[in-house]
């Protein structure tokens, strides 16, 4: 069939596909999801809209991406004013006035002399050019032997090859060869034991950050290059760090050497109610991976915060030759530069940074009252983001948690995110004390019909 005939066969409008069987769909369960589809049409502020209009609370502001809520009307219009003027500009040796702006304005939120931004598509390619940096930065300084990476168990840092090497999901990692060589990990903070159903940043745990200077006394100083981990994971399940766990990573980072990456793309743009989790735990890491709210979603980009000095490091050789060879086509592209621009004047002019910080005490304890439902093992809340753990039907892990999911979508009309057998809550910063409500509400009846 020729190109144009194939075009001819499709239907019209996207909302009633007619084959759902080319669209291999990631992170899903694809035969299950086509057997029962959860298709979603359309969007505003704080719902989903399904094909036959039912409308669905967003519990997970998307994909921990939409923290302005949806369609918000500034964001539209800039989206739409930018593709009406400037499509498309080479990304490199050439630039629009927007991506400069957008990268002082995100330079002017991170904390410390964290000024300068490189620009992507999304996290993934965010953590990667955060690695590559670090180890650019190390061999122009001549210390080249720097080379090892170190990432955390149950860190994701995305799907790359840096991104999965340094991560810490065992199904993220062991279909994919021999990953990246040279990393090692720190075990990963959480012990139901000694922290469950905690608010906030447990109080035990710190000491895990000492077992870096264990791998630093394993492998030398003069070998690693970089420490990263999410300051809260968030994809495996909501786990915050514990009380002075990041100071100490710090601390054992500049007794080395070593930069300090934070992965921020969940945690930027107000999840824990500061524009990065950085500030809310007064560290300057080296260098912050973001993605998803810089646009609020709506058009991917992604980018590393760098230190001035790491910048500075590059600034060297002739002016005419280019200083890091690493870049993408689409890198500050001229839509997602309007939209992140228009997204960070509704996160100032709506002040939805602090608004998350003042609702943070009322949503963690509207989540604690589902303690004691059937199967429900632990709960842990930090920002405007909660883990809640399920047990394992026999034999069956993540089943509970899927069923949890499709219930709560198809019967109570509220969007949740799961991760194994953990439910994840991290709805759109603009979320209200009674739509807090609600979702909890939903997700327990959710969790009591499907015990
Ligand atoms: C901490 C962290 N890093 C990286 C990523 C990858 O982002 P993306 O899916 O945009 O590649 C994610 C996605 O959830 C994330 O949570």
């Amino acid at each position: 069939m020729a190109p144009s005939d194939k075009a001819q066969t499709r239907p019209a409008a996207a909302t009633a596909p007619n084959d759902l069987e080319s669209y291999w769909l990631p992170f899903t369960p694809n035969r299950s999801f086509k057997r029962a589809p959860r298709m979603i049409v359309r969007a505003k502020d704080m719902h989903y809209y399904t094909a036959d209009n039912r409308a669905v609370l967003d519990g997970t502001a998307g994909l921990w991406c939409t923290n302005a809520g949806h369609n918000r009307d500034p964001i539209v219009a800039a989206i739409k004013r930018a593709a009406e003027e400037l499509d498309y500009s080479p990304a490199f040796q050439f630039a629009h006035p927007a991506a400069f702006e957008l990268a002082s304005r995100i330079a002017a939120l991170a904390p410390g002399d964290l000024n300068r931004v490189f620009f992507c598509n999304s996290g993934s390619e965010a953590v990667d050019t955060a690695l590559k940096i670090a180890l650019a930065y190390h061999n122009v300084r001549g210390e080249g032997g720097r080379t090892r990476l170190i990432g955390r168990e149950r860190g994701y840092h995305g799907v790359g090859f840096g991104g999965i090497s340094v991560g810490g999901i065992v199904n993220n990692r062991k279909f994919f060869g021999s990953l990246l060589n040279g990393v090692d990990h720190l075990p990963a903070t959480y012990s139901r034991e000694h922290q469950a159903f905690t608010k906030g940043e447990p109080a035990w745990g710190a000491h895990f950050a000492d077992e870096l200077e264990r791998i630093v006394a394993l492998h030398d100083a003069s070998t690693i290059a970089a420490v990263i981990v999410e300051p809260m994971a968030g994809s495996t399940g909501v786990l915050p760090a514990p009380q002075g766990y990041l100071q100490r990573l710090r601390a054992i980072c500049d007794r080395h050497g070593i930069l300090l990456i934070f992965d921020e793309v969940i945690t930027g743009f107000g999840r824990l109610g500061y524009a990065f989790a950085a500030e809310r735990y007064g560290v300057v890491p080296d260098l912050i991976t973001f993605a998803k709210g810089v646009t609020s979603g709506a058009v991917p980009m992604g980018g590393v915060i760098a230190r001035d000095g790491i910048y500075e490091a590059f600034m060297r050789g002739p002016e005419h030759a280019i200083e890091l060879f690493h870049g993408y086509t689409y890198s500050a592209h001229p839509l997602a530069c309007a939209a992140g621009l228009a997204t960070l004047e509704l996160y100032r002019d709506e002040k939805l940074f602090a608004r998350a910080k003042a609702l943070e005490p009322r949503f963690a304890e509207s989540v604690m009252t589902l303690k004691g439902l059937p199967g429900v093992l632990d709960i842990r809340t930090v920002g405007l983001a909660a883990g809640i753990d399920l047990a394992s039907r026999p034999g069956a892990p993540g089943l509970r948690a899927y069923q949890t999911m499709e219930r709560a979508f198809q019967d109570e009309g509220v969007m949740i995110r799961i991760a194994g057998e953990t439910i994840a809550l991290s709805p759109p910063l603009i979320v209200t004390e009674a739509q807090i409500d609600q979702i909890i509400d939903k997700v327990g009846r959710a969790i009591r019909a499907v015990a």
